[in-house]
């Protein structure tokens, strides 16, 4: 089984608020698997630049539920536009809203998936807004349902699309970048975290992937050259980071 996550960053352009790439998330789809597939995507611009306005993470409070309602509506748009390129790709595809089936702070329930699963659907969900046991209300980040995706459903193969060729030693943005191919368990990163993101930036994610690594083959990829996800499909060797 393959468990992908395409990047906020990747299906959107992160500086412009609900601006979707189209074109990018097409051609992804036109590179997947058709079954065996579950599908996460992240917030990007329908997600971050809200979530931060209203300080969801900060727990509840009266003012910010409209806030919190025109994120979810942003981001059930986002999953449509994605939704229909999929079934478009003849992707058996059903969507599931975190917000539907899971409060934060409990366990997440995955009956669900599972049993789309057994019929070779292949579910797609996405970091979402939340209600949280203690804080009232918060993000779910589509990488901690990655994590606990990989752990319950045990992919071999692990895949996140981002923007840039995978992770690097320092901002990638920054002179003298370079790539990191084998990203090992002694790895510090000296990538600063990046403001806007609501869910913790590159550090979280790297800590993520690597907790991921120990059910899973992890890779970060480009998520703007998705033949390199068919050849990491076929085992043969790109550029990217494996994470162990
Ligand atoms: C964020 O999900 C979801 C919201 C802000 C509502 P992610 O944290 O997984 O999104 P990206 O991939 O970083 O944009």
């Amino acid at each position: 089984m393959l468990l992908i996550k395409l990047g906020g960053s990747v299906i959107s352009d992160k500086r412009r608020y609900r601006r979707f790439r189209r074109e990018a998330v097409k051609r992804i789809a036109r590179s997947l698997p058709k079954k065996e597939l579950i599908i996460v995507h992240g917030g990007g611009s329908f997600g971050h630049i809200l979530a931060k306005k209203y300080e969801i993470r900060e727990g509840f409070e009266e003012w910010k539920s409209m806030g919190f309602s025109e994120i979810g509506r942003d981001m059930m748009e986002l999953n449509l536009k994605i939704l229909k390129i999929l079934i478009e790709e003849n992707i058996p595809a059903i969507s599931i809203p975190p917000h539907a089936f899971h409060i934060m702070g409990e366990e997440p329930d995955f009956r669900i998936f599972e049993k789309a699963l057994s019929m070779n659907f292949v579910p797609l969900t996405y970091g979402d807004i939340i209600f949280h046991t203690k804080m009232g209300i918060d993000i779910c980040s589509g990488d901690y349902l990655m994590l606990h995706l990989a752990r319950k459903f045990r992919p071999e193969l692990t895949i996140f699309l981002t923007d840039v060729d995978g992770i690097y030693d320092r901002d990638p943005s920054r002179k003298g970048a370079s790539l990191i191919p084998l990203l090992g368990r002694d790895f510090e990163p000296g990538i600063s975290i990046n403001v806007d993101d609501v869910t913790g930036g590159m550090r979280y994610k790297i800590e993520m992937m690597r907790e991921i690594a120990r059910y899973s083959r992890v890779y970060v990829l480009n998520g703007f050259h998705p033949e390199r996800m068919e050849m990491v499909l076929k085992g043969e060797d790109v550029i990217g980071t494996v994470v162990v």
